[in-house]
């Protein structure tokens, strides 16, 4: 195997959090090193939040990254798995959009969540890139609070997709798409068909905004009754 991501594979019936594991062994594992596990007990999402790991209902894994890129240049990173995440599903003909920065949607619900963590070793950025991706939840499987805003690979498509499989096609497209990152940066033509935020009504930080699309260096550009400004972070609601 040629691949960069995922030329190691580490497999565990069960663990705290993939990310937490690959933290832990980011000083010793090599760039590329991947872990993944058929449920977690402390899966963890952004913004704190914890992410939901059922026993054999989605896929849970995360690889190490040592780019040699400025600090600045790791969210974009983080936007680049995506884009791979997105082609990965596009070539088994599912239709995913990609809400900035970092979630994948399927006919407008959340599929699949991002969460990088970054620990420098020795001066070294050492990231820590995590996907969660929703594979043969019912609609049951998810508690109340989610229930309408979440969906799987089996609500949406009605089939059961192999987890190896799946897996091993998402890191030849993640692999591809970092290599494409190092050298030409985002692929922003691909990430500007996908934006499923683009002209919807938002909330950022308690007001009224509208998203404008992504700009090159990859802000959120939204709009409010000061006009129409970038923004790097933060939660949009809609
Ligand atoms: C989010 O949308 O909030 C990000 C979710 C990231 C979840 C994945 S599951 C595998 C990896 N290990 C974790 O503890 N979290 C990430």
């Amino acid at each position: 195997m040629n691949r960069l991501i995922g030329k190691e594979v580490f497999y565990f019936e069960s663990l705290d959090s993939t990310n937490e594991y690959m933290l832990n062994k980011a000083g010793t594992l090599d760039e590329g090193s991947c872990v993944f596990c058929d449920f977690q007990t402390k899966g963890r999402g952004r913004q704190g939040r914890d992410w939901l790991s059922l026993s054999g209902k989605g896929l849970y894994f995360s690889f190490l990254l040592k780019p040699s890129i400025s600090l600045e240049e790791i969210p974009k990173l983080t936007i680049a798995v995506g884009v791979g995440i997105s082609k990965a599903l596009d070539s088994l003909g599912i239709n995913t959009m990609i809400k900035w920065p970092n979630d994948i949607y399927l006919n407008g619900k959340k599929l699949s969540g991002i969460l990088s963590e970054l620990k420098i070793l020795d001066g070294e950025a050492n990231v820590v890139v995590g996907v969660g991706l929703n594979i043969a939840h019912d609609r049951s499987d998810f508690p109340d609070d989610i229930s309408n805003k979440a969906t799987s690979l089996l609500i949406e498509t009605g089939e059961n997709f192999n987890k190896g499989n799946l897996l091993d096609i998402l890191l030849d497209f993640i692999d591809r798409e970092y290599t494409y990152f190092l050298t030409k940066g985002v692929d922003f033509d691909y990430l500007s068909k996908k934006d499923f935020l683009f002209g919807k009504k938002a909330r950022y930080l308690g007001k009224d905004v509208i998203i404008r699309g992504i700009s090159k260096d990859c802000s959120l550009l939204i709009e409010d009754d000061r006009g129409v400004r970038g923004i790097e972070g933060g939660e949009i609601e809609f």
